[in-house]
């Protein structure tokens, strides 16, 4: 690929990429410190990005500068919200708040489990790719973004994160609900929390390398359908008929969703780098790092817009039949429930099948 002589992306520390800055006033919620925090105006300025933003968007141009695309995933293939928004104003409104409690207390926990991202092994990348990586975010991965990531999602030492940002949000919202006990026993079972083991697509690349971008196409997935999880949570904890701060629990969600954009941004600039050089294979041949990316994009695109959701939507559903049962009229209420459901079928393609002419 073509080396751009000016304006070439300096490289970061794993310090300046993990640099907040400071705040005119940081940012409690539920009592508890958290990352980020406000300028002299008023505004929300998310944690660590006085450098990591403007970083991220120096390696795009770059990538743009050498004719290479940005990756992008088709917001279609985003399902629905299950129960939608006025399915849980519904719930809420005839005092079935149990579904809406677990809801929100297993995005917490999901956000929580980003954490994971600083234990993916990053492999030297230097010799595995064919093409230098100097200057990319892909020579940052293990030395700044992937650690600034679980910080964000997980919070760091005694400063909250998007777990207990979260939280805040159910609480001031719901009045401090009471928790389902059993909400973390049944995530372990059947839900989000469930690991798989994955099983090798491209058993002649390093492993590492492979379990890397398998991971990163995973997470990239996950973080741009996240953007229906934050609407649905604005949308509804804003709502005075249901929630009891619709300005306090509104605006959280909003601080959320806005840390949630570098994620995003360094996640598909740094696969859109792999995509366009070369991957060294065992044998000492190569594959082409498009085709690798782009199918692993595909693989997990599949899988969360098919039997993923399917699994998702069947446990919440028999989950929300039990907690009727306390109601005066549950077939009543489920018949009421059931004519506000979204319809949807996803679409046929992702986007990133192995045909030449789909869109990169
Ligand atoms: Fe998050
Ligand atoms: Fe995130």
């Amino acid at each position: 690929m073509a080396e751009a002589s000016s304006g070439f992306p300096r490289s970061y520390s794993q310090e300046e990429l993990l640099d907040s800055g400071s705040y005119e006033e940081p940012l409690i919620a539920g009592g508890v410190r958290c990352h980020g925090g406000f300028d002299p105006q008023g505004r929300y300025r998310s944690p660590r990005t006085i450098h990591r933003l403007p970083a991220v968007h120096a390696w795009q141009d770059r990538l743009s500068r050498d004719g290479h695309p940005l990756l992008a995933i088709d917001t279609a293939l985003m399902p629905p919200q299950f129960p939608n928004v006025e399915q849980a104003r519904l719930l809420l409104k005839e005092g079935v708040r149990d579904p809406v409690v677990r809801r929100l207390t297993i995005i917490s926990i999901v956000e929580g489990f980003g954490a994971i991202i600083r234990d993916v092994a990053v492999p030297d990348l230097a010799s595995q790719l064919v093409e230098p990586i100097e200057g990319t975010a892909l020579a940052h991965l293990g030395s700044g973004l992937f650690e600034a990531h679980a910080r964000d999602e997980a919070g760091y030492k005694d400063e909250g994160g998007h777990k207990q940002m979260w939280e805040a949000a159910r609480d001031m919202a719901l009045e401090k609900p009471r928790i389902p006990g059993d909400v973390l026993l049944r995530m372990m079972g059947q839900g989000p929390g469930r690991r798989r083991e994955r099983n090798r697509v491209f058993p002649e690349l390093d492993e590492d390398l492979e379990r890397m971008l398998a991971t990163m196409a995973q997470v990239l997935a996950v973080e741009v359908f996240a953007m229906g999880v934050f609407d649905w949570g604005e949308r509804l904890l804003s709502d005075p008929e249901v929630s009891a701060d619709p300005q306090g629990a509104g605006d959280m969600v909003s601080y959320i969703r806005a840390d949630e954009s570098p994620h995003v941004e360094y996640l598909r600039t740094a696969l859109s780098e792999a995509a366009a050089r070369s991957l060294r294979t065992a044998d000492g041949k190569t594959l082409s790092g498009r085709d690798v990316v782009r199918e692993l994009l595909h693989r997990t695109l599949r899988g969360l817009t098919h039997e993923r959701r399917e699994e998702q939507r069947r446990d919440i559903r028999e989950n929300l039949i039990e907690a009727m049962q306390a109601h005066a009229n549950p077939a009543g209420l489920l018949e009421r429930f059931d004519a506000l459901e979204t319809p949807w079928t996803p679409p046929e393609r992702t986007g990133f099948e192995g045909d030449p002419a789909a869109s990169g």
